[in-house]
């Protein structure tokens, strides 16, 4: 089945509110609604004292009315009481300014005071709720990281500096590895090392993505504290932590396998018309995080956010929209932030299910109508079956790549954005992986600028496309190895041979810069980057063809038994992206999609169900490949933000 329902805030409302919610929960087809999220202040008004009494009501109702709960443990948001007996767990800035509390998530990940009080809540609320009937799953803290992901207190640096010595058991070793003979870095014990707080200007390359490592560590550790109390009261019921799909601070790959369920808060701009594209990505990493396991959508808007400058509404049909391109990509659940619009506090203008306007409104009409379809929606795959191409994405990477002091400016996500986008134009279904991923079962695997890595993943790429595997690398990829060092013999290691390449020299470009390229693949131009390449085993499938590089290859390509590897030496425009994609795609042997459909057209199959899914406001029609799907009608048209779901075992569209 698939759930429907969101946050619920009980506490914030009388409880003569509470009956009508569960009406109308009811009236909208509601299944699930995660509850405590921010009641840590409700639930333990002073240290060690609790109040449950308003909590074991309101879960009977929704028990009584045939709701199930995603529990939350209620520690997102630390009540005064605490910061203010205990002002060192509130965290502290890079600048060194300390945190206040009147906000929401004001603690120091690293506070074992907050790790204390955090998972002495959890196990309490565990203990209490465990048996209880509503109870379907846990939902751990919220959003670890959302606004405070680094803390530069001085408990965050000796917790540091434990870290440290964990991985580096020597100050030698770790001098090593940060290069410290570089600026007078040298450190004589641990003792000396601090948080990489403000400084007068570049700071160690090694100390800074050892501290993003640090923090993500940190943050896992909270989730690792609250969730061994809640196993161990409660081992039989599903546990989560809602994801923010490409969240920089928390590497996710990390995580997945520490939570049961993969559930993820997603909040595209109804404004931006590359959103479809951009929300189908952190699907699909969504997907690829639980290796193809079914997740939940746990939270989104039903129409605007407020924390945008200007919060876009979404039109009819949008919300809809959105949310079926989730289950296609692998959800078991659609839930939003939150049921109820809230009339107080700093969310008082975001959407919700129930809006302030009540339900004679097209908001509550879209809720119930999707509520209701989603009832009776026949069941999708749980089996979703891997796609044959993937996109390697990898978190030291992306804190290494946007480091400052690099050849240029770059964002590691705009870069994968490039390539994940006329893939998903063109409705071909992808993975993500990382560099530990095993690779053998995909056709093609595209890495983009996989800068910092370690020596075994580059020949494992290099391994894979020369047994057969088909692999496009592009420029900045295989830079520094892990601690963000370079060699003096050149980059790419082990992957120049298996691309048959050599790079002489980086020319990286400024924004207004454009670089001509021509070639067997296609022509066309490339922007940001650029560099001085020497093809020695490679075909040259395009070169620059104007300026300083002129005649320097930009696209190559090795053959090897079965596959290729292929280096971009830029940045290419959509038309040239799409040319070096389809010949790699077909180096692969992947098969192109099976509906032609035009632009803001979105199709993904799960399982036995195709969807197809218009994001524009216009009707548009589509039209199946006469060759596979024998007795569905070939031509169909769809609303303006219409939904289609085929399904090929039952020889036509079904649904909705
Ligand atoms: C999420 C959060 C929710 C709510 C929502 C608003 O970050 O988990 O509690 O604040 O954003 O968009």
């Amino acid at each position: 089945m698939i759930w429907f329902g969101g946050d619920y805030n009980p506490e914030q409302w009388d409880e003569s509110v509470w009956d009508e919610d569960i009406r109308l929960m009811i009236e909208a087809n509601v299944s699930m609604v995660t509850v405590g999220v921010f009641s840590w202040s409700m639930l333990e008004p002073s240290e060690g004292n609790y109040t449950f009494e308003w909590l074991d009501r309101i879960l009977d109702k929704l028990h009584a009315a045939g709701i199930r709960v995603d529990l939350a443990t209620a520690t997102a948001s630390p009540p005064p009481w605490l910061t203010h007996n205990y002002p060192e767990v509130l965290p502290v800035t890079e600048q060194g300014v300390r945190l206040q509390t009147g906000s929401r998530q004001q603690y120091c990940p690293s506070s074992p005071i907050f790790r204390r009080l955090a998972t002495q809540l959890a196990s309490e609320i565990a203990q209490r709720y465990a048996s209880h009937p509503a109870l379907e799953m846990w939902h751990i803290n919220n959003e670890y990281g959302c606004h405070l992901s680094h803390c530069y207190c001085d408990i965050s640096a000796a917790a540091f500096r434990e870290w440290l010595t964990n991985k580096y058991t020597t100050v030698d070793h770790l001098n090593e590895a940060w290069g410290t003979a570089f600026w007078s870095q040298r450190y004589g014990s641990f003792d000396e090392i601090h948080t990489p707080s403000a400084a007068p200007y570049f700071k160690n390359p090694g100390q800074v993505l050892d501290f993003d490592r640090f923090s993500s560590d940190e943050l896992l550790e909270c989730f690792r504290s609250e969730s061994r109390a809640v196993r161990a009261i409660s081992p039989d019921v599903p546990l989560t932590t809602n994801f923010m799909g490409f969240f920089k601070p928390v590497d996710y790959w990390k995580w997945a396998a520490e939570v049961d369920v993969i559930s993820d808060d997603s909040y595209p701009d109804p404004a931006d018309p590359d959103s479809p594209m951009i929300a189908a990505m952190s699907r699909d990493l969504m997907r690829s995080l639980g290796s193809g396991k079914p997740w939940i959508l746990m939270e989104q808007a039903a129409s605007a956010v407020n924390w945008r400058d200007v919060n876009a509404a979404k039109p009819e049909g949008m919300m809809r929209a959105w949310s079926y391109q989730a289950i296609a990509r692998g959800a078991n659940g659609v839930l939003f932030f939150q049921w109820r619009q809230s009339v107080r506090g700093g969310e008082r203008f975001h959407s919700a299910m129930l809006p302030h306007t009540g339900t004679d409104t097209a908001s509550w009409r879209s809720i119930t109508q999707l509520g209701r379809e989603l009832a009776e929606m026949p069941a999708s795959s749980d089996r979703i079956s891997r796609s044959a191409t993937a996109i390697m994405f990898d978190w030291d990477t992306w804190w290494s790549i946007e480091q400052p002091g690099l050849p240029t400016k770059l964002s590691y996500l705009e870069l994968v954005r490039g390539w994940y986008r006329p893939l998903y134009d063109a409705g071909v279904s992808v993975d993500f992986v990382n560099p530990d991923s095993d690779l053998t079962a995909y056709k093609v695997v595209i890495v983009p600028s996989l800068f910092a890595v370690s020596t075994s993943s580059i020949e494992k790429l290099a391994a894979y496309a020369e047994s057969g595997g088909t692999l496009l690398v592009t420029f900045q990829t295989a830079i520094t190895d892990e601690s963000g060092q370079l060699t003096s013999s050149g980059y790419l290691g082990a992957l120049a041979g298996t691309l048959g390449i050599r790079i002489d020299e980086f020319f990286p470009q400024s924004q207004t810069q454009e670089v001509l390229l021509d070639g067997t693949v296609g022509g066309g131009v490339g922007t940001m980057w650029a560099e001085r390449l020497i093809a020695q085993d490679a075909e040259v499938m395009a070169q620059f063809s104007a300026g300083q590089l002129q005649g320097y290859p930009a696209v190559t390509r090795r053959s090897w038994e079965g596959g290729a590897s292929w280096y971009v030496a830029t940045v290419p425009d959509n038309h040239l992206r799409k040319a070096i994609l389809q010949a790699v795609l077909t180096d692969g042997n992947v098969e192109g999609s099976r509906v032609a459909a035009p632009a803001g057209v979105e199709t993904v199959v799960r399982g036995q169900q195709l969807f197809v899914i218009n994001h524009t406001d216009q009707q548009q029609e589509f039209h199946l490949h006469p060759d596979t799907e024998g007795a569905v009608p070939q031509e169909h048209a769809l609303e303006a933000y219409g939904v289609a779901v085929l399904r090929e075992d039952k020889g036509g569209p079904e649904f909705p």
